[in-house]
């Protein structure tokens, strides 16, 4: 009888996700409720056929050459730039992502950072706590009006897209994108202008990055685009947190440059820039865009179907660098 092949599971996922896994492999999970060390990650990935990572294992080559038989990485998340893909492609390994299954989840998060930005949510939640909430008033923590403002969407994939029809469908917004790929049906179905990244800096009241973090995207919003917003405008990422220059966007806020960031992701994550958690107009959460039970059971199973697929040499449903095969 053959024997089984041989994985190791990085977090504890998902029941469904793990039994699909254990059902046809002789699988190992990560017995800590935390990231492994570099020296786990090191020592589990020697002697085993398949990986199911997530975005907080660091897949570099040095990591790649200690396993030279591994078959194929599993990531459990969308973004994949914790991984070196170009490596796994010149060892012929097939690296998997979880794309779709996350989409509106994501979107709906990305939907509950822009209100709660906007109208102040966390301050006046965190102002009725402490008791302050004496009596209704005129000018209590006005916000941002979002009915009928513009939106600026950076990166206009699925999670993008996402986002960008509750924004039109939902709230009455004129949409602007930047992306360098044309979406004609989605434009004329929800009345979307391309827009060049300038033109969206300058004339919108939202703004919201979905771009995949990318030697190109990273820190793609520093001191000069931030310069170039409208005072009263919010800056909203839910992609990854290096998109922005962290700094300057604290430095923006204090400044009174912007009026408020939404941040679910942190350029050193996850670290903080130190400051930005005594920034009111900011508010802060730890990288949940996808967490519903929903989004991160199908995550789970698409991610263990990838793996599967990998070990068995069948056709491998979502593969980021098909030529690693070829
Ligand atoms: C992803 O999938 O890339 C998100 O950041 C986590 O779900």
């Amino acid at each position: 009888m053959d024997e089984k092949p041989r994985v190791y599971v990085t977090r504890e996922l998902p029941e469904r996700a793990l039994e699909k896994i254990d059902a046809e492999c002789s699988m190992e999970v990560n017995p800590h409720d935390r990231a492994l060390t570099r020296g786990e990650l090191e020592k589990a990935v020697q002697n085993i056929d398949g990986l199911l990572c997530l975005l907080t294992d660091n897949i570099d080559e040095k990591l790649l050459e200690l396993n030279p038989d591994l078959k194929v990485i599993a990531n459990y998340a969308v973004g994949y730039d914790n991984i070196d893909v170009s490596a796994c492609t010149e060892r012929g390994i097939p690296v998997t992502n979880t794309p779709g299954v996350l989409t509106e989840t994501t979107a709906d998060l990305t939907w509950a950072l822009l209100m709660a930005v906007a109208r102040r949510v966390v301050e006046a939640d965190r102002f009725t706590r402490a008791g302050h909430f004496e009596e209704w008033g005129p000018m209590l923590m006005l916000g941002q009006e979002v009915n009928g403002s513009t939106l600026g969407v950076i990166g206009l994939g699925r999670i993008g897209r996402a986002v960008a029809r509750r924004a039109a469908a939902g709230f009455d917004m004129e949409v602007k994108y930047f992306d360098h790929s044309r979406n004609k049906n989605f434009e004329n179905k929800y009345g979307l202008k391309k827009s060049s990244l300038e033109e969206i800096l300058q004339a919108s009241d939202f703004i919201t990055l979905h771009v995949p973090l990318t030697p190109e995207t990273e820190g793609m919003i520093g001191e000069k685009e931030l310069k170039m917003m409208k005072k009263t405008a919010c800056l909203i990422n839910t992609s990854r947190g290096a998109v922005i220059d962290e700094k300057a966007l604290l430095q923006a806020i204090r400044d009174d440059e912007i009026a408020g960031a939404g941040l679910d992701v942190y350029e050193d994550e996850p670290k903080l820039t130190p400051g930005l958690e005594r920034e009111s107009k900011i508010v802060i959460l730890p990288h949940i865009g996808s967490a519903s039970v929903k989004a991160r059971t199908k995550m789970g199973l698409m991610a263990a179907e990838n793996l599967l697929a990998g070990l068995k040499g069948e056709e491998i449903p979502n593969i980021v660098n098909p030529e690693a095969l070829s």
